[in-house]
């Protein structure tokens, strides 16, 4: 068997602090070994105890002041707004009139999103994300791109093309029966090829008919373990505006959950603006929230209340949003998810934020039994973070005395720069410097 081990101190989510509990949530090594077979993670523990029992021969690479944790997890993101990340000055509906449309029609070339799914994914992993959930472009080239840079890579990655058939620009929309189409054509050629899943991916609620969302729960229907992507209450004139378009519907959660399209492995971007009610009904049809601080705060969208979806016990996962999101890092997003929760007067510890950015994320995909923690047996994604990565990290770090004060200030200050290496199925797939 292809054998190594990789020594650092390393960290792993193994609870939802929320149920929990910090203590329980969480299990650390300071001197700890990593030992990965043919892709996959055979065992963890401390090196002294370790390394005594390791086969002759096996390469052991070892990190000093470096924390190495699992890869992280973004349950939302849109690789084709790769190039319009920081368009400026736009709320949510006018950012997607006068940026995000545009933008995306140029998809329907295949060179150019070939080109934009390799930068995007060699970004992903600059920052150490190893599974995301991704739009497409109504486009299904669009999709395939993105499948064919994913699996050079061999990531596991979940992605759909874009169903839109109004409100949206003649050039941008399909129908409900060719979307309904292009989406079967597109799960026929990719939906669970090596590491990869599809998501059936109605825009928002505004730019699909009655007959596409009908559309969209049929395909649900049709396949097993396909997902289902879409935005959900982010922005208060779309609420408004969902409310006059589906006059029939009790409130936007309502619209989806008309056409079947809740359920476990369904994830909405956002849920910013959703009473308890839509609460509860997310609780108890197993979907799941991208929690997207840097977007929210971005386009000025609000405040997500995470606490409110702890007590509803809601699956909560982190998502960046590139391109409302600012940023591809996750350190980042976190970053921004804390000062989200001290201007609602809530904390956000760093061991929930870790949950968040890994085992949670892989709860939120019902991917826990693959990613998101180093459990035996697990898919070997992971990064090496590096504790001296800038002048002001080293300096603040050599104050900081305790494993949460350390995590607390990676998330603060980390970026790009913090992730020294990310491995995917046990291969490094990017090195710093
Ligand atoms: N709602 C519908 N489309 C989009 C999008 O592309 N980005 C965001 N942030 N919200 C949306
Ligand atoms: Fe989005």
């Amino acid at each position: 068997a292809a054998r190594k081990a990789y020594r650092a101190s390393i960290i792993h989510s193994i609870g939802d602090p929320a149920e929990v509990g910090l203590e329980a949530s969480y299990e650390y090594y300071e001197d700890g070994l990593l030992v990965v077979t043919d892709g996959q993670i055979e065992s963890l523990g401390d090196a002294a105890v370790l390394l005594a029992h390791l086969p002759e021969g096996t390469e052991v690479i070892e990190y000093p002041d470096a924390l190495l944790t699992p890869g992280f997890i973004d349950t939302h993101i849109h690789y084709p707004q790769t190039g319009m990340i920081a368009s400026y000055g736009e709320q949510l509906l006018d950012w997607l009139n006068n940026y995000t449309f545009p933008a995306e029609n140029a998809f329907r070339d295949p060179a150019h999103a070939a080109e934009v799914a390799g930068v995007f994914l060699d970004e992903l992993l600059r920052n150490g994300t190893t599974t995301a959930l991704v739009f497409g472009t109504v486009h299904k080239q669009s999709v395939d791109a993105f499948f064919g840079a994913a699996q050079q890579r061999n990531l596991r990655m979940i992605a759909g093309k874009v169903l839109m058939d109004r409100n949206a620009p003649d050039y941008l929309t399909d129908t409900a029966e060719s979307g309904y189409n292009d989406s079967r054509e597109l799960i026929e050629r990719w939906h669970g090829k090596g590491r990869l899943h599809y998501a059936v991916t109605p825009r928002f609620a505004p730019t699909s008919s009655n007959e596409q969302l009908a559309a969209a729960g049929q395909l649900l229907q049709e396949y097993e373990g396909l997902y289902m992507h879409t935005h959900l209450s982010e922005n208060r004139d779309e609420v408004e505006w969902v409310k006059s378009l589906f006059p029939q519907c009790d409130g936007y959660l309502d619209v989806y959950d008309h056409f079947n399209l809740l359920g476990e492995r369904s994830v909405f971007a956002h849920g910013i603006h959703l009473c308890d009610d839509e609460c509860k009904r997310l609780s108890e049809t197993g979907s799941a929230i991208a929690f997207c601080p840097t977007s929210n705060l971005f386009l000025g969208s609000g405040l997500f209340n995470l606490p409110k979806m702890e007590q509803h016990r809601v699956r909560v996962g982190l998502g960046t949003d590139v391109g409302a999101g600012t940023s591809f890092s996750i350190l980042q997003t976190l970053n921004e998810a804390y000062k989200v929760m001290q201007l609602q007067g809530a904390k956000l510890n760093p061991f929930k934020s870790l949950y968040l950015a890994t085992l949670g994320g892989a709860r939120a995909l019902r991917l826990d039994d693959r990613i998101g923690s180093f459990a035996n047996g697990n898919d070997a994604d992971f990064v090496v973070l590096d504790y001296n990565a800038t002048p002001l990290m080293r300096y603040r770090m050599a104050q900081a005395k305790t494993l949460d004060e350390k995590l607390f200030v990676l998330m603060m200050l980390g970026d790009d720069r913090t992730v020294r290496e990310t491995f995917a199925a046990g291969e490094s797939v990017h090195r710093r410097d």
